[in-house]
């Protein structure tokens, strides 16, 4: 099966010269959903993972369900203020201006092995303020995992630099 065929295409969203991939249509087919979920936990075969980290709000759908193919807990990294715990917070560099993730204090336990998950990886800005939330509470990531990497984003570099590696299933150049 061909994932990328699956992923919609979207010219000029949200602006123009920006090529959206659009991970919709690939969860809306069965067997394509079902295919992404399998390959994104292969490479973790025989790898310990205690919990997955799934980004709000797109890593939520497959995170949550990575987690659920590996029989293991899932965990909210949230946008701010939606977490109704004591949390921990790190910002974030958007294209114009910032925002902020946030995890619960005790989402992971020191020593704890976790999975990060999300759709996709451009500037790797985000994934990046996961990582700094799950080493805070002495968590180790063992890895990140998306569907969609755009490797001329630098974002895979910019994770690779902190010692965790990158799996993605499909890459586009030239975004
Ligand atoms: C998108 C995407 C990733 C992030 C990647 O999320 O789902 O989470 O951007 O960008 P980066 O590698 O440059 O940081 P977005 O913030 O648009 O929110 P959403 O998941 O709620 O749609
Ligand atoms: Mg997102």
């Amino acid at each position: 099966m061909d994932i990328k065929g699956l992923i919609r295409t979207i010219p000029d969203y949200p602006k123009p010269g920006i090529m959206f991939r659009d991970v919709t249509s690939l969860w809306g087919d069965a067997r394509g959903f079902r295919r992404v979920v399998d390959e994104l936990v292969q490479p973790y075969a025989g790898t310990r993972i205690d919990k997955v980290a799934g980004i709000e709000s797109r890593g939520f759908v497959i995170g949550g369900a990575v987690a659920h193919q590996l029989s293991i807990g899932f965990v909210p990294v949230r946008k701010k203020g939606k977490l109704p715990w004591k949390t921990l917070a790190e910002d974030y560099a958007l294209e114009y201006g910032h925002d902020t993730l946030e995890m619960h204090v005790d989402s992971v336990k020191p020593g704890e092995q976790v999975l990060i998950v999300d759709d996709l990886i451009a500037t790797g800005g985000t994934v990046e303020a996961a990582i700094k939330l799950v080493r805070r509470m002495e968590g180790v990531v063992v890895g990140c995992a998306f569907i969609v990497d755009l490797p001329d984003l630098g974002g895979r570099k910019r994770i690779e630099a902190l010692d965790v590696p990158v799996f993605a299933l499909a890459s586009y150049e030239g975004h």
